[in-house]
């Protein structure tokens, strides 16, 4: 197996992080993955907020978690009223990805930029997480500019980044490779 698909293969959804912050260097080659994600039309319609503020980070899962209380799905409202939960894990950076309200293609677009965000962690032996609970904090939009989001544009996700414990190793959970693809020639 080459590099690239080792790395693919390695990347695992982490949620658990050691508090130590990740090196600005590995910050940057990770947002520059991002950023050359393929769009639809080449729109690059995404923005990313990078915090690494705790109290922020925090308070945006505090908020989200206060949005999860009032949906209807009991499973949804119980994960909002967990103390001990917070969405991003605690994570040391999080990036709040959204992407402009008038893209063409905006989910497939924000989605590569985030797979080649965890992809380029992986490679830096950084742990990171999809956070789709991040956007109910953002249900609000006047709340965007908490963080530095542009108007016009829209939160969609956020990603985790962090150093996972040395002891968590975790498993890939099962994939149906069987019954999820054909070739037919
Ligand atoms: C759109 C999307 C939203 C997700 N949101 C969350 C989330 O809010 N919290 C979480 O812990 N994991 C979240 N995940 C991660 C998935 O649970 C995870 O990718 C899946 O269980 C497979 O595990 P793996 O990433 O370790 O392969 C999300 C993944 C995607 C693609």
């Amino acid at each position: 197996m080459n590099e690239v698909l080792e790395t693919i293969a390695k990347r695992r959804s982490i949620r658990k992080f050691e508090p130590t912050q990740i090196p600005d260097a590995d910050l940057q080659a990770i947002i520059k993955s991002g950023l050359q994600a393929p769009s639809g039309h080449n729109d690059q319609s995404w923005f990313f907020s990078v915090i690494q503020d705790p109290k922020l980070i925090k308070e945006l899962s505090d908020g989200s978690k206060l949005e999860m209380q009032k949906m209807p799905d009991p499973w949804m409202a119980d994960m909002g009223k967990n103390e001990k939960l917070n969405i991003y894990y605690s994570a040391p950076t999080i990036i709040i990805v959204a992407a402009r309200e008038d893209a063409i293609t905006p989910l497939p677009d924000v989605s590569a930029a985030i797979q080649n965000i965890m992809l380029a962690a992986t490679s830096l032996n950084i742990g990171s997480c999809w956070i789709g609970f991040a956007r109910f904090f953002f249900n609000a939009p006047e709340r965007n500019a908490l963080v530095g989001i542009p108007e016009g544009y829209e939160v969609h996700y956020a990603v985790s980044l962090g150093y996972a414990p040395e002891k968590l190793k975790p498993n890939a959970p099962a994939r149906k490779y069987e019954s999820y693809y054909k070739i037919i020639k």
